[in-house]
């Protein structure tokens, strides 16, 4: 598949369960500082709940996008513990991970419920980032296609092209992800374009055409624009070295190398 000139970079920060809302303005000083802004990235930072409500004053005025980690399937009501749809876009995020590896493995979310909860995000207006990718277990038996079409099918089958505008896809290989092993750029690249294929022939080729596709698992100042420069390759989703204001940036002008090359 080739790529269209038009398809939007995205360079996010998962900082999964780091940094308290001190820290968050301390990175973010940092960060801000020192990180190029160019039209042609965004940069999305997705911090732990506690420290949303404060990164989004921080990055008040600046390029800075704000995302969440995971959404509640429901509306609001009886669930504690739990966050709305609506309680994050009061916080300023514009993003919300759903079907995380850790939330899918380490929580249990299994697809019908992060179909739910991509639909929730839908609801209220949250840009979901829907997280696929196989397990060690599943690549070394072969199984990655199949993995991958059942995380999309039961995902996104039968939301229709204008429901899903705001739709991004991060393809998560389970066993890159905070292991220090990354995909090799062909291996993502592969995985990448076989996601493209299947939103072009389940959904609409031109939404493919479109659709911003990461790459997460792994990914360093000295990975990113290998991997960000594959025709496929829309962007990343960092944990790990998205906690370091320095390595971030780095990570973000990789990105910025990446689409103004195209
Ligand atoms: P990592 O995490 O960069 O630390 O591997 C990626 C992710 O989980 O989104």
């Amino acid at each position: 598949m080739t790529t269209t000139p038009d398809r939007r970079t995205i360079v996010a920060g998962n900082w999964k369960m780091n940094k308290t809302p001190d820290e968050t303005d301390a990175f973010l000083d940092a960060f801000t500082a020192s990180a190029p802004t160019t039209p042609s990235v965004e940069v999305l930072l997705i911090p732990p709940f506690t420290s949303l409500d404060r990164a989004g004053r921080r990055s008040a005025g600046t390029r800075v996008r704000l995302g969440a980690q995971d959404v509640h399937e429901a509306e609001s009501g009886a669930f504690t513990g739990a966050v709305s749809g609506a309680m994050l876009a009061a916080c300023g995020c514009t993003y919300v991970l759903v079907g995380h590896s850790e939330r899918r493995h380490v929580f249990g979310d299994d697809d019908a419920i992060v179909r739910c909860k991509l639909e929730r995000a839908l609801a209220v207006g949250l840009a979901p980032i829907l997280c696929v990718g196989e397990t060690l277990d599943e690549r070394r038996a072969d199984e990655t296609k199949a993995v991958l079409v059942r995380q999309l099918s039961q995902g996104l089958a039968g939301l229709s092209v204008d429901a899903l505008a705001d739709l991004v896809i991060a393809y998560e290989p389970v066993w890159a992800i905070g292991t220090g092993e990354t995909a090799t750029p062909e291996q993502a690249q592969g995985a990448i374009a076989r996601i493209r294929a299947w939103v072009a022939a389940e959904i609409e080729p031109a939404f493919a055409d479109r659709l911003p596709i990461l790459y997460g698992g792994s990914v360093k100042p000295a990975n990113a624009l290998d991997l960000l420069s594959q025709p496929d390759i829309d962007g990343a989703l960092v944990g790990g070295a998205s906690l370091d204001p320095d390595a971030f940036a780095d990570i973000v002008r990789a990105g910025i190398s990446a689409a103004e090359g195209r």
